[in-house]
């Protein structure tokens, strides 16, 4: 466990607290095992209904913590940031994700397979993928331009940019935009806390089953893709760019096609 994040359990409900605002609660490998190893617990326990995800302070996340990403293996069948990824996915209750401040990369794809989404008016939403010499992740390929349409994805996947709580809301990646983020998913906790569990868990394997298998290849695809582009010499630089606090240059970047 990190004390980056936090549990907290509300009656039937799991809070899990995403608690490192000094570094905008970037999400290291560490984190990442965390989260994992505290959603495959919540599945089992009949004292958890639903699970709420948040950040404390003025971000939700700044994605992938860039530091401890750079030395990722994500070749290995264990790696943190796959496990998270597909545990995440599998998890059969619902999960409810409250967001303000920056949302980037993963905390915004991981808002594509969540069940209900709260976000402030400060949100920012964004997706710095190829911005990083990266690719779309989390199967955002598909997921978001089926959501945006493929001209509204384009900017905001390939161009990277940012895009509003508004906007998240006016595709569907949100449910609502709201002064109070966390009490609107825990108020929304509460009443699917009274539902029929059962119910419920067997509902939401319902409509994820139809695009599970899609989700897989697509995640599987661009995972291919990200693994090889993470040893290349465009993330290098755009690491070095960012922890250098300067604008990153690709104009002598060997290879280009
Ligand atoms: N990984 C590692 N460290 C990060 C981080 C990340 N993703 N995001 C922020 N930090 C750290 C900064 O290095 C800084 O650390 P320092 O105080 O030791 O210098 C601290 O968090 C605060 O960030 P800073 O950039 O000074 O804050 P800001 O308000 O000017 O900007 C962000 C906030 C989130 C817009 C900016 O930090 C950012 O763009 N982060 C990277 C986002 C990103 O590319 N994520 C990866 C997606 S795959």
């Amino acid at each position: 466990m990190t004390e980056h994040i936090q549990q907290k359990h509300n009656g039937l409900i799991l809070e899990l607290i995403i608690n490192r605002p000094d570094k905008k609660n970037a999400i290291s490998l560490a984190m990442y095992t965390a989260l994992s190893a505290a959603l495959t617990k919540a599945d089992s326990d009949p004292n958890v209904r639903c699970v709420v995800l948040h950040g404390v302070g003025d971000s939700f996340t700044s994605g992938n913590d860039l530091a401890d990403f750079a030395s990722a293996d994500l070749s290995s069948s264990n790696n943190p940031v796959v496990t998270f990824l597909q545990t995440f996915t599998a998890f059969s209750k619902p999960v409810i994700v409250a967001v303000q401040g920056d949302v980037i990369g993963v905390g915004t794809t991981l808002l594509l397979h969540a069940d209900l989404v709260y976000a402030g008016s400060d949100s920012a939403f964004s997706l710095p993928f190829v911005k990083l010499g990266l690719c779309p992740e989390y199967a955002s390929s598909m997921l978001l331009t089926r959501l945006a349409g493929y001209v509204k994805a384009f900017e905001w996947l390939i161009l990277g940019e940012p895009f509003s709580a508004s906007e998240a809301h006016r595709v569907g990646i949100v449910n609502a935009v709201v002064a109070d983020p966390l009490a609107e998913a825990l108020a929304q906790a509460e009443a699917l806390t009274r539902l029929p569990p059962s119910a419920v868990r067997e509902s939401k394997a319902l409509m994820k089953q139809v695009d599970a298998p899609l989700v897989a290849k697509t995640m599987a695809t661009e995972l291919g893709v990200f693994k090889a582009a993470l040893g290349g010499a465009e993330f290098a630089e755009a690491v070095s760019a960012f922890f250098e606090k300067r604008p990153a240059n690709y104009s002598n970047i060997e290879g280009s096609k």
